[in-house]
């Protein structure tokens, strides 16, 4: 007898399942026709995934879109003033409120993990209070990390370094930093040094604004690798954005790759945020600015792709769904073999929950009961659709669900309603099958 039961499901790696839970653990997984629960989910051909994971974010931002006003050029500097003109006036209420609507959206999306950087530069220190009350609200259904982020640089302001260290006293979870921002690239590699060596002596994970620039000698990554390997730190550090490798000259890049992946860091790319901040200064052609995703990846190097910003100085858009994110990603970075596209699926999924090292996550016994069923038949319809969230389940516990849609149609001999799903098989249309996905 089981708590809850989604029966008839299809897992992303194309196997049919039925997954029982018991308290908020996986307990079985397979044919369970016969079993007992006390509730059953229908999820026949849908895809059943393990929770949507967004590895960078910004969360005391979130949902203040135009105050004090709209970031009218666009760039990732006007985002900064403004967000500077706000963080002083916000109040922890306030921040609390943006922050727990957002956290509403993520959990509706099957959005049940979030690493969000907290500004760390004020010295009222509001945002980081702020954002711990907010994870200890939302702990019995999301894990929110959150990473000391010095904005206004770790050094380029009198008190950054200071205000770091009593936000990690105060309990947060990641060192964070911003090298590209700083005066000089002697002292940016200077942060990464003095960052690494406070990550390593208090035992924290490191995740790094690192080199998101258009310039392409802003190398920090380089630095950040290296300090990787100095302290052991392993697959404790993730470099976020790396936008400037997208600009690098080649030959250098052909050094630096195998030096990402000899450290074990992680990468981080933010394609709706970089597709629009990055290039800015370009007339034509103009630079895509994303890092090099799949040569990385053929490195061995874990990528993911993260949200970043919603309807805040730097991007007045977003819905937490990080399907968007996934198709933004797909596109820039061209990956459209059938193959790149599934990994663009596990890059919202898996890949991420690596970078963040998140226990007991996946679909398999004993791990966390955290699931979200789909209206699509396999992870690359998913992208193509980015359909609604049927039901979401965090550590056992319903906590979003939306009635199957389907569109009533008046088309005379044509079906009555659609889906836009292509299949499954048996529908008159190609299946998964027939189309080469798993
Ligand atoms: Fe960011």
């Amino acid at each position: 007898m089981f708590d809850l039961i989604v029966k008839g499901g299809i897992l992303p790696d194309g196997r049919r399942a039925d997954v029982g839970i018991t308290g908020a653990r996986i307990a079985a997984l397979g044919d369970l026709s016969g079993a007992g629960a006390g509730r059953v989910i229908d999820a026949t051909g849908d895809l059943v995934s393990p929770p949507f994971v967004d590895p960078h974010f910004h969360l005391d931002a979130v949902l203040s879109h135009g105050r004090p006003r709209i970031n009218a050029s666009g760039t990732l500097l006007e985002g900064i003033a403004l967000w500077g003109e706000l963080r002083d006036t916000a109040t922890i209420d306030e921040m609390i409120g943006r922050a727990m609507d957002y956290c509403d959206w993520a959990a509706s999306m099957g959005l049940l993990a979030i690493r969000s950087h907290v500004d760390t530069s004020p010295d009222h220190l509001r945002g980081v209070e702020a954002m711990l009350e907010v994870q200890r609200r939302v702990a019995p259904y999301l894990d929110l990390q959150l990473v000391a982020f010095p904005q206004d640089g770790l050094y380029r302001r009198p008190q950054g370094r200071e205000n770091l260290l009593r936000a990690l006293d105060m309990g947060l979870d990641v060192v964070g930093g911003i090298p590209h921002f700083e005066r000089t690239m002697e002292e940016g590699a200077e942060t990464l040094r003095d960052l690494c060596r406070i990550a390593a002596d208090r035992g924290l994970p490191v995740d790094i604004h690192c080199d998101e620039s258009d310039d392409p000698m802003s190398r920090h990554v380089e630095t950040l690798a290296r300090e990787t390997l100095r302290h052991g730190l392993g697959g404790r550090v993730a470099g976020s954005h790396l936008t400037s490798m997208h600009s690098m000259d080649n030959y250098y890049v052909s050094k630096l790759i195998p030096l990402i992946a000899e450290s074990g860091m992680t990468a981080i790319s933010n394609p709706l945020i970089n597709i629009t901040l990055q290039g800015r200064h370009d007339t034509f052609p103009k630079r895509r600015g994303l890092t090099r995703v799949r040569e990385l990846q053929a490195a061995g190097v874990t990528v993911g792709w993260a949200q970043d910003c919603i309807l805040d100085p730097w991007y007045p858009l977003g819905s937490a769904d990080m399907l968007d994110v996934a198709f933004m990603g797909m596109h820039v970075a061209q990956m459209t073999h059938p193959e790149e596209m599934a990994r663009c699926f596990r890059m919202v999924t898996e890949d991420n929950a690596r970078i963040m090292g998140l226990e007991g996550y996946g679909l398999r016994e004993g791990a966390a009961a955290s699931l979200v069923v789909l209206d699509a038949g396999h992870p690359v319809e998913a992208l193509r659709l980015r359909p609604d969230r049927l039901w979401v389940v965090s550590r056992g516990r319903v906590v979003a669900e939306k009635p199957r849609n389907d569109t009533k149609m008046a088309l005379p001999g044509r079906p009555g309603t659609i889906r836009r799903r292509h299949g499954p098989p048996g529908r008159g249309q190609p299946g998964p099958a027939e189309v080469g996905y798993p």
